[in-house]
C-alpha cells in the first residue's frame, strides 16, 4: 500500500501570547451575526440561486433574525447587481437590516459596488485583500509594501466615494484576506494603514474581519490569534473584530466559539455551513450551542424544518441526517438502552413539571426547534423492549404492564431481525393489534351474557358474579355457565370445565383509555397453562368485565398457538 506523505505537510506555527485569557472566558452573549449565504454560500454552488431563490433565502434571512447580511459582490456579478437594484428598488430591506456587499479593493470594482448601492438606506461597503505568505509568494509575487499599497488605495478610494456620497448609513468593513496564513504583526500593520483612512470612532467602527480563508489550524491557535489581534490593535473601543471561518478541518463552529472567547465582537457564516469547500462556518449550529448553555442566540430557529425547506429550495443543497440540532435523525434513538433513558427522562419532566431541560441524550428539546417527540424512538433489531413499550404508550395510549414488556418486545424483535431495517410505529400497532387484540382462532367469543348477583348470603356460598356464553374452538361451540367472585373468575372456572387443558390466571391489569368521548377500557391477562407456559392477552372494551374476558380469549389463543 501506497504510505501517504505526511512529511510534506507543516504544523501551524504556535503564537506567543504573553497571557492567554480566553480559555478561562465564557460566551454570555450572542455576538453581532452576519450571514453571508448570499455571496459566499452562493458563490460556492454549482448552480448558483436565480433571483427568486435570492429573494427568499434573503426573507428566511430577515424572518430568522439577522440585522446584517452579505447579499452578494455586485462588481463581479451582474446577477448580483440586479439582485441588490431590486432588494433597493422594491424596499425590501427591514429597517432594522443593513445589507453587506463585497468589493475587491480594485478601483473600477469599487466604483461599480457604489452604483449598485445607490439610494440605499443602511450598508456596509466589505472590502478585502489577500495578505497571507502563500498569496503575496505565489499568487501576486508582491512585496508586504505593495500589498499594504493595494489595501491602502482601495480603502482611500471606498472612504473618499462615500465621503461624496454623505450617506450616514454607510459603514466599512475590512478583511485582510487569508489572516490566518498571515504574519500576525503584518495583518495588524495593514489593518492599522486601513484604520488611518477611515478614521472609526466609537460611534462609527470599523470591522476588521479576520477570516480563516481556509481552516489551517486546531481552533486552539484561531482563539490565540483573535486574542493576540485584540489585545494589539489600536483603539479597540472604535472596531468590531469580526469572524469568518472556513470549516476545512471541519472544526470551524469550534474555532469560532473560541474565538469569541477570545474577544471578537461579531461572526460571519452561512445557514448549515454551506461554503466554499467544506464550507463556511455554520451559524444554526453555533446560535443553537449557545441556547443550549442558556444563553439568547438572538436568532430564531424555533422552525427548524421550515428554514431547511427554504434552504434546501434556494441552493439544491441537502442537511445531512446528522446535521447538529436540524438532521433528520438527531432526535432519534436508535439503541435500546438510549430510547429506555430518555422514556425515563421524558417521563420524570413531565411529573416533576421541570422547567429546566435535562433528558438523556437528548441535549435539548426538540420542541424549542419545532421538532416532536413521535418521531423520538425508532425500533429496530438494536432495540430494547423499553421503546416498544414507549411506541405503545405514547402513540397509542396502551400502557403495557411491566412484566408484558419482555414478551411484546421479542416478537417485534422476532420481525426487525427478520426485516433487517427499522420498524414504523405503525407495524408496531399493526402487529400488536394481529398478536393481541384481533386473535379468533382456535377459540372465538361466539356469545357472553354476565349476571351481577346483588344477594350477599348467597354470594358468600357461591360467588357474586354469573357469567353464560358460547365459547367456539373450531367448528365446536361450548356451552359456558360458571358462578365467581368476579367476571374474570367466573369465566375462567366456566372456560376450564369445558377446554382440554386448564389454565390459571398469573397477572391482572388495566386501565382507561385517554381521549375520546367514551372511555374505553383495556384489560392485560396473563395465563399459565400446566406445561408452565405463560402469555399475556389484551382486551379493550367500553365495558371493563367485557374487556377483561376478552383479554383472557385473547391469551387462551395466544398459549394455544405456543
Ligand atoms: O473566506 C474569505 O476570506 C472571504 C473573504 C472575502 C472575507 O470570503
Ligand atoms: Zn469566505
Amino acid at each position: 500500500m501506497k504510505k501517504m506523505n505526511f512529511k510534506s505537510y507543516v504544523p501551524a506555527p504556535a503564537v506567543e501570547l504573553e497571557s492567554r485569557d480566553w480559555p478561562d472566558k465564557r460566551i454570555t452573549k450572542a455576538p453581532y451575526w452576519c450571514s453571508v449565504d448570499l455571496r459566499d454560500g452562493n458563490q460556492a454552488l454549482d448552480i448558483p440561486m436565480n433571483p427568486e431563490q435570492k429573494k427568499e433565502m434573503f426573507l428566511l434571512l430577515c424572518d430568522i433574525g439577522f440585522k446584517e447580511i452579505e447579499v452578494g459582490f455586485p462588481s463581479a456579478s451582474q446577477t448580483d447587481f440586479d439582485f441588490l437594484r431590486v432588494l433597493i428598488d422594491e424596499k425590501l430591506i427591514p429597517d432594522d437590516v443593513t445589507i453587506q456587499v463585497l468589493t475587491q479593493a480594485r478601483e473600477h470594482l469599487i466604483r461599480r459596488t457604489f452604483e449598485a448601492l445607490d439610494g440605499v438606506k443602511n450598508a456596509i461597503v466589505h472590502m478585502y485583500n489577500s495578505v497571507s505568505v502563500l498569496q503575496r509568494d505565489v499568487v501576486f509575487n508582491m512585496s508586504k509594501a505593495e500589498i499594504t499599497k493595494i489595501a491602502v488605495d482601495g480603502a482611500s478610494l471606498v472612504k473618499k466615494i462615500s465621503d461624496e456620497i454623505n450617506n450616514p448609513g454607510i459603514r466599512f468593513e475590512y478583511s485582510p484576506e487569508s489572516f490566518t496564513g498571515t504574519e500576525l504583526d503584518y495583518a495588524l500593520e495593514v489593518s492599522h494603514r486601513v484604520m488611518d483612512i477611515f478614521q472609526p470612532t466609537k460611534e462609527k467602527k470599523l470591522i476588521l474581519n479576520l477570516p480563516a480563508t481556509v481552516e489551517m489550524s486546531t481552533p486552539n491557535i484561531y482563539a490565540d490569534q483573535i486574542e493576540w489581534f485584540c489585545k494589539h490593535v489600536r483603539n479597540r473601543d472604535t472596531v468590531l473584530i469580526s469572524l469568518h471561518a472556513h470549516n476545512d478541518r471541519g472544526t470551524a463552529v469550534a474555532a469560532s466559539e473560541l474565538a469569541v472567547m477570545a474577544g471578537a465582537d461579531r461572526v460571519e457564516g452561512t445557514l448549515f455551513g454551506n461554503g466554499e469547500r467544506t464550507g463556511n462556518m455554520d451559524i444554526v449550529t453555533m446560535a443553537l450551542n449557545l441556547f443550549s448553555q442558556g444563553v439568547d442566540p438572538e436568532l430564531d430557529f424555533s422552525d427548524i424544518d421550515h428554514v431547511k425547506k427554504v434552504y434546501t429550495a434556494a441552493t439544491g443543497m441537502s442537511v445531512h441526517p446528522r446535521h447538529p440540532y436540524a438532521g433528520e435523525l438527531v432526535y432519534t434513538a436508535f439503541s435500546g438502552s438510549h430510547q429506555d433513558a430518555i422514556n425515563k427522562g421524558l417521563k420524570k419532566r413531565k411529573e416533576r413539571r421541570d422547567t429546566i431541560w435535562g433528558v438523556p441524550y437528548l441535549p435539548i428539546n426538540p420542541e424549542d426547534v419545532g421538532r416532536t417527540y413521535q418521531s423520538i424512538i425508532r425500533i429496530n433489531s438494536q432495540s430494547g423492549k423499553g421503546g416498544v413499550a414507549y411506541i405503545m404508550a405514547n402513540d397509542y395510549g396502551y400502557n403495557l404492564p411491566k412484566k408484558m414488556h419482555p414478551e411484546f418486545g421479542k416478537i417485534i424483535q422476532r420481525v426487525t431481525e427478520k426485516l433487517g431495517s427499522e420498524i414504523s410505529s405503525r407495524k408496531i400497532w399493526e402487529i400488536f393489534q394481529e398478536e393481541y387484540l384481533k386473535r379468533q382462532t382456535p377459540y372465538e367469543l361466539k356469545h357472553i351474557k354476565i349476571l351481577m348477583d346483588a344477594d350477599s348470603a348467597h354470594a358468600a356460598s357461591e360467588g357474586l358474579t354469573t357469567v353464560e356464553g358460547i365459547l367456539r374452538y373450531g367448528v365446536k361451540d361450548m356451552e359456558i355457565s360458571m358462578k365467581g367472585n368476579g367476571p374474570i373468575d367466573a369465566f375462567l372456572k366456566g372456560i376450564n370445565a369445558v377446554i382440554s387443558s386448564p389454565v390459571t390466571l398469573t397477572s391482572y391489569s388495566e386501565h382507561d383509555m385517554a381521549g375520546g368521548s367514551d372511555s374505553t377500557a383495556v384489560s392485560y391477562i396473563s395465563l399459565k397453562n400446566k406445561d408452565g407456559m405463560e402469555c399475556y392477552g389484551v382486551g379493550t372494551d367500553s365495558n371493563i368485565s367485557m374487556a377483561s374476558i376478552k383479554a383472557v380469549v385473547s391469551a387462551l389463543n395466544r398459549l394455544e398457538v405456543g
